[in-house]
């Protein structure tokens, strides 16, 4: 059996991890050992690489000293660099760093076609293609993610628009598209510079397609990139003939591809919508009529009017998160159940700041699976709910989203919360939802506000009804 056996052997067993790891993650319940899994995958794949040591051209052994060293030094870093980020990572960061961790990905992508293009390593025309498509969308992945992570870390405001922006933006791509014709056409034959003028301009398109766009819909066109990455991923890999490299690209492309589609589903517009309009920046325009007024109510007296209810449903949001009060949260509802009181959570597809932000959330305060629920398979229950408590939320429960058709989040499905009898929004003040438009649920008249950091605001709740059924105990 020669190395070649072992090298292709671990790369399909690679392969396989990654894919078994996947399937695991689509459930909370088994996500965790699947990212152990597909960890699993990826060291035999890095381990695997080094098999090539053994099966080097004669021509390579000269420079396999500092080849291996540099390989380890990089790895190093990005080992360190990666496990040190990861543990300090705040959850709220989290599409920060998944848009840092894409630009990586995209950017190794990239720097495979440079090496092969700069190179002039004799290819044929099928994987002279997928060099240059590689290399042009993993650049673009990358500058455009970090843009996407600079605006989503707020070290960058403001959106570029200017009239034509899309003439010049499309002036880039086509460019591009002669000069990656052009590589093909002459069998790789082209000038060092055309081809470093080749990167330039697709990391400068990458900036110019991210810019426009608003922070509200980073989270979306971060999953668009990630599908660029794996996609680029993919195409490199075949260039470099790597089973695992291909088969991990395509895994990521498509996953992304699909998250990219179900997150403009959920918020009701289409990808090019989400590309070329400002969403998160339209915001206080097109305000509809609000009547009524807010009207406050204690924590402690919102906590007692729960624990005699019979039916309490909870829409969790992206504040629920930033107060951190996911463990006194589940801290309360244990309590109401302790009451008979029926408790559920709702959970909207886009609550929070990335998909399943929430089911994450609720996950580690250790909520049960089976109490929590998808949004189209609670909608119908909120009419037969006592309490609907919306805890940091806003534009998922926004009824604006059914009724106001010049409001930026008209048709995006939402959590029916106001059909409950008795609605209490707990959030720190006037602050607006990401959409930057206003709530008129929260000058309905069957609506309370709880005012306070989500944390505070449930240690009060807490502390009434132990008080009420015991003196603290
Ligand atoms: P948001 O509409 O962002 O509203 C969050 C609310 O939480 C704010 O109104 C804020 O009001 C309140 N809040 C902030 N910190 C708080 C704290 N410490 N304690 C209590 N309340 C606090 O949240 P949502 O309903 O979860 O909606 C998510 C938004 O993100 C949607 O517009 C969605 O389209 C967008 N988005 C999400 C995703 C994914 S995948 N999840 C992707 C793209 C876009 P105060 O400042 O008054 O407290």
């Amino acid at each position: 059996m020669n190395v070649q056996f072992f090298i292709d052997a671990s790369f399909i067993l690679a392969t396989l991890l990654f894919i078994y790891g996947l399937k695991r993650m689509s459930s909370p319940v088994t996500a965790r050992s699947g990212i152990v899994v597909a960890g699993w995958g990826m060291v035999i794949a890095v381990v695997a690489s080094f098999l090539y040591v053994f099966n080097v051209a004669p021509e390579v052994k000269p420079h396999l000293t500092v080849n291996i060293a540099l390989a380890v030094i990089a790895l190093a870093l990005g080992l360190g660099w990666a496990w040190r980020s990861g543990k300090k990572v705040e959850m709220t960061a989290m599409p920060q760093m998944v848009a840092l961790y894409n630009g990586m990905g995209g950017g190794a992508a990239a720097a495979i076609a440079a090496i092969e293009l700069f190179g002039h390593k004799a290819h044929g025309p099928i994987v002279l293609i997928m060099a240059v498509l590689g290399g042009v969308i993993g650049a673009v992945s990358l500058s455009g993610s970090l843009i996407a992570w600079g605006k989503l870390d707020g070290r960058i405001n403001g959106t570029w628009r200017f009239t034509g922006l899309q003439a010049f933006n499309g002036l880039i791509l086509l460019t591009l598209l002669a000069i990656g014709a052009w590589t093909v056409w002459t069998g790789g034959a082209v000038s060092p510079l055309l081809i470093s003028v080749f990167f330039i301009l697709a990391l400068f398109y990458g900036v110019m397609m991210a810019m426009p766009i608003g922070g509200a819909d980073m989270p979306v066109v971060i999953s668009l990139f990630n599908a660029f990455t794996g996609l680029a991923v993919g195409f490199e890999g075949y260039v470099i003939g790597n089973a695992a490299l291909m088969v991990a690209g395509m895994v990521v492309g498509s996953a992304g591809t699909l998250l990219t589609l179900l997150m403009a589903k959920a918020m009701n517009r289409s990808v090019s919508n989400v590309l070329f309009s400002n969403f998160g920046a339209s915001g206080d325009e097109a305000q509809g009529e609000i009547s009524g007024s807010m009207k406050p109510i204690e924590a402690g007296d919102a906590g007692i009017n729960m624990r005699y209810a019979s039916k309490v449903i909870i829409a969790p949001g992206y504040g629920l998160a930033v107060a951190q009060a996911q463990h006194k949260l589940y801290e309360f509802v244990k309590i109401l159940q302790a009451a008979d009181v029926d408790v559920k959570f709702a959970i909207h597809p886009v609550a929070g700041r990335m998909p399943g932000h929430m089911n994450v959330l609720l996950a580690e305060a250790g909520v049960p699976y089976d109490i929590i629920y998808d949004m189209e398979d609670i909608n119908g229950e909120f009419k037969e709910a006592d309490v609907a408590i919306v805890i940091g939320a806003n534009d998922t429960v926004n009824p604006a989203a059914r009724t106001n058709k010049s409001s930026p989040i008209y048709g995006m499905p939402i959590l029916n919360v106001d059909q409950a009898k008795q609605v209490y929004v707990v959030k720190r003040g006037q602050g607006k939802g990401y959409s930057g438009v206003e709530n008129e649920l929260f000058f309905a008249d069957n609506t309370n506000m709880v005012y306070g950091d989500a944390q505070k605001v449930l240690v009060a709740m807490v502390q009434a009804v132990k008080a009420l059924d015991g003196g603290g105990h």
